[in-house]
């Protein structure tokens, strides 16, 4: 009998939810003017699960269309929150109002696996000291010197001899796979001095490693889009699918990285290093698990971001060949300047000359963010500039992504990609970090900023004022990309070079 009832009481349950869902189903034309759609009971998952393959370009029309470009979200789970494009709600966050607004415990849970009490995974005190420490190494002319001495290596005895082997052999890349190949033995050697030689030959070294860093990042944010949010538990706790995935790749990250702490370790008391690792060993009062915290979050921040960069930059310029006359126009002349030659190396001044390939850079990554949408949490109730209210505990996310495609901010052609558009004079100018948060703002702002253009500045220039670069994939098409903690073209970017001068 009691089994009985209990099926009687399903079915009218199903029966209940069929109607339902059609009724949500019957409601999801174009969406509104004001913001994501609520639904009784479900808030905004219906339309979550429909989108969230495509979370940018849903975002970004819901944005586009609503009061402030802001607006309010909200998940079954208590997972509530507020999502904006609108730079005076992101100077609020990131600075005005900057300790209201930390990573908060459910973020922080969600990467700890990964992360573990890295700089882009803790708040507080926890994190004051790794920023203090690391923002020291960072401004030092000597690890400025020494990145750039990295990055060139890297490039003439790495980089630009797989390309010119690739364009005699007339073999088909992809370019995406290089370029994190690079920046991975770069940050390696800058943060670390240790080289993991992923470039290396044929460029298929150091794989396993590569891939299974790859996975523990795209699954860990894989967590937040879940329909539930404690179903990630349930699945780690059983060791299921993606879960038990995650957990076999940070077991090899954490191999890689325990290794070169230990090697680090060990050679301590003989020689003194200038890179980032050994100002954290420094006087040995750190443990071995928050090093290699440390080693992790250097890798995210260095691997990913500039080889996202780039891989736009290059797919943008394939179909705007005006724009790459004008950056071989202004290597030229710089070039010609300081007396050096196609394949000659640039130093820092030379590498700040290039106002135009800076324009060029900062307007791909103002379309394609590498970090497209970023997320704090809540401390306590606020009210937000534009009159929104934000509950504690809720979580609050800028869509960089999105912000680069609002009219209000970069006038009626935001969509279009137009390096002109920063100059001033002929010189790059500095956009606010509140309409341009590509490298976030306020007191957490990315340390790594200016590293980062020196890398893609040289890496850009080398390539090419020496080879033409053809991308295979259908003209005027947009890639698909992956969402991870980064911005991926999903399917990577196949490419065949050519030498540009025999
Ligand atoms: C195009 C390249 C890059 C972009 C777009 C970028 C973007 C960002 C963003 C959005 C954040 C904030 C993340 C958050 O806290 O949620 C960040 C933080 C950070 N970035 Fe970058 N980054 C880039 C390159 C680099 C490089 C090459 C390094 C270093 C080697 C680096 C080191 C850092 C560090 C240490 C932080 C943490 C700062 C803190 O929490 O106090 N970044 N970056
Ligand atoms: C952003 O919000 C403003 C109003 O606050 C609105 O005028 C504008 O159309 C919105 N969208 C874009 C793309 O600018
Ligand atoms: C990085 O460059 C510095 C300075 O030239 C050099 O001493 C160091 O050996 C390089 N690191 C690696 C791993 O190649």
């Amino acid at each position: 009998m009691e089994i009985f009832s209990l099926y009687f009481l399903l079915l009218i349950f199903s029966i209940f939810l069929y109607f339902y869902f059609l009724f949500i189903h019957s409601k999801s034309s174009k969406n509104t003017k004001n913001g994501f759609r609520i639904y009784p009971l479900l808030g905004t998952l219906p339309d979550f699960l429909r989108n969230r393959h495509r979370f940018l370009e849903w975002t970004t029309g819901v944005l586009a269309g609503c009061h402030s470009n802001t607006s309010t979200f909200l998940r079954p789970g208590k997972v509530h929150g507020v999502i904006t494009a609108s730079p005076q709600i992101v100077e609020h966050m990131l600075k005005t109002n900057f300790e209201n607004y930390p990573k908060g415990l459910r973020f922080r849970t969600l990467l700890e696996d990964f992360l573990g009490r890295g700089i882009f995974n803790t708040d507080g005190e926890f994190w004051k000291i790794q920023r203090k420490t690391a923002s020291y190494e960072f401004n030092t002319k000597s690890l400025r010197n020494f990145a750039l001495e990295n990055v060139t290596m890297e490039l003439q005895t790495r980089l630009i001899p797989i390309l010119e082997n690739a364009a005699k052999n007339e073999r088909i890349l992809d370019f995406q796979d290089i370029l994190e190949r690079f920046a991975f033995d770069n940050i390696c050697k800058v943060a670390f001095n240790v080289d993991p030689g992923c470039l290396i030959g044929d460029a298929t070294s150091g794989g396993e490693f590569m891939q299974a860093f790859e996975d523990a990042a795209t699954l860990s944010s894989g967590r937040f889009m879940y329909a539930f949010p404690g179903l990630y538990k349930i699945k780690k706790f059983l060791n299921l699918g993606s879960e038990k995935k995650l957990q076999n790749s940070i077991a090899t990250v954490h191999e890689f990285a325990d290794k070169i702490i230990r090697s680090r370790m060990e050679e301590r008391a003989e020689k003194t290093y200038e890179d980032l690792l050994s100002r954290f060993i420094g006087n040995g009062e750190n443990s071995p698990e928050f090093l290699r915290d440390i080693v992790i979050s250097f890798i995210l921040a260095g691997r990913d971001t500039t080889s996202s960069a780039l891989s736009w930059f290059f797919w943008l310029l394939s179909s705007r060949s005006d724009i790459e006359e004008n950056i071989l126009m202004e290597l030229e002349i710089i070039r010609r300047k300081n007396r050096k030659a196609i394949g000659d190396t640039y130093n820092f001044d030379e590498l700040r000359e290039m106002n135009y390939l800076q324009a060029a850079i900062s307007e791909a990554m103002r379309l394609y963010p590498p970090v497209p949408v970023d997320t704090k949490a809540c401390k306590e109730d606020d009210i937000l500039p534009d009159g929104t209210f934000i509950g504690k505990d809720w979580f609050i996310s800028y869509n960089t992504y999105a912000m680069g495609r609002m009219e209000n901010i970069w006038e009626k052609d935001c969509c279009e990609y137009k390096p002109e558009r920063w100059l001033e004079n002929g010189i790059c100018k500095q956009e606010s970090p509140f309409k341009f948060p590509v490298f976030h703002a306020g007191p957490r702002q990315c340390l790594g900023k200016d590293m980062a253009y020196i890398q893609m500045k040289s890496v850009a220039a080398s390539i090419l004022e020496r080879f033409g670069i053809d991308v295979l994939l259908e003209k005027g098409k947009c890639p698909e990309h992956l969402l991870s903690l980064t911005l991926r073209m999903k399917g990577g970017l196949p490419v065949k070079v050519k030498e540009r001068i025999v």
